[in-house]
């Protein structure tokens, strides 16, 4: 299997001026939803793994399901570890063949996050994998892990650390939150002006956006219209998240979008179909509807003439 390491797709990210998108994934439904919809508009793609995803399905599943899916397709493919919190795990899975790991010390002292983060790069030098690092914290799951009270990223201290860590890409907090309930009110303002002075100290550093998902109106709808009930979830649009990437935001992460992307499809099939119980009937049409959304992912953020609504 030819892998691509994520260091490889921030060239082509550069090039074009667009970003990569990064999908979480953890079966085999939502890595063929992924793969085949990049494949059909020809542009590269990360899959990423976080611990929990490793701990559900297992690496050596999920390694054979990539093989699998990049067997069949053309486009690059990158598989990237998702917020790792600690060297053995990044180590683990650089053994098992990941391309690119991400070491997350956010939460831990500025020293104490270089000396981890560092200790993973050197790692990762052995096999030419990607490491992306992390500064400020990024709200939703890791604000209680912080003594730090502001949450946004200091522009002041990024060059230091990715001089000192030899770090691929960072990850920064502008405003963005991880999950489906981001905010308390519609309409998150971004703090591009943080952005546009961390992408000014390291211009050369492709820079990484978590919680990037939207939490698209229509499948929240379909999923309350079937008996589903979630409330009160609110995202960041993509016309918003498309200011980014002029300013230096090369990976865009989206996990949340997928599972409620997912989920609709599921309830809404359940409803329409009540007789149906054979899994590849309710897991397709799931597929089918998270490809789209892929799609959609792909048009807003990644193909060269930009669709964003
Ligand atoms: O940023 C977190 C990702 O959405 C992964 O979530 O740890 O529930 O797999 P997870
Ligand atoms: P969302 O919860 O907004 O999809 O963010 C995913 C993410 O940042 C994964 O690292
Ligand atoms: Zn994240």
């Amino acid at each position: 299997m030819k892998l691509s390491t994520t260091k490889e797709l921030f060239v082509w990210a550069n090039k074009h001026q667009r970003a990569v998108c990064a999908f979480n994934v953890n079966n085999m439904e939502l890595i063929q939803a992924v793969t085949t919809a990049a494949d059909e508009l020809g542009v590269p793609i990360i899959l990423q793994i976080s611990k929990g995803a490793r701990n559900y399905a297992q690496l050596p599943y999920l390694m054979k399901l990539i093989e699998a899916a990049v067997s069949t397709i053309k486009i690059p493919v990158a598989v990237h570890l998702d917020h790792g919190d600690s060297f053995e795990l990044c180590k683990e899975v650089l053994d098992a063949g990941f391309t690119s790991v991400m070491i997350d010390g956010s939460h831990l002292p500025f020293e104490d996050n270089i000396a981890l983060t560092k200790k993973v790069v050197d790692y990762a030098n052995k096999t030419g994998a990607s490491v992306e690092g992390e500064l400020g914290t990024i709200g939703g799951i890791e604000e209680e892990k912080s003594n730090e009270k502001s949450l946004y990223t200091d522009p002041t201290t990024v060059k230091e650390y990715v001089e000192r860590t030899g770090v691929t890409s960072l990850a920064i907090s502008i405003g963005t939150a991880h999950g489906a309930f981001k905010y308390t009110t519609p309409d998150p303002q971004l703090r591009f002006d943080i952005l546009e002075q961390i992408n000014r100290e390291i211009p050369h550093i492709p820079l990484v956006l978590h919680g990037a998902s939207s939490v698209t109106p229509a499948d929240l709808d379909t999923i309350n219209a079937h008996g589903g009930q979630i409330k009160n979830a609110i995202g960041v649009s993509e016309s918003v998240l498309a200011k980014s990437i002029p300013l230096g935001i090369r990976k865009i992460n989206i996990d949340s979008d997928l599972r409620l992307a997912f989920t609709a499809a599921l309830r809404a099939h359940f409803v329409a179909n009540p007789e149906h119980f054979d899994p590849r009937q309710y897991l397709g049409a799931a597929r089918a509807h998270v490809s789209e959304l892929v799609k959609h992912k792909l048009l807003a953020f990644s193909v060269l003439s930009p669709q964003v609504a």
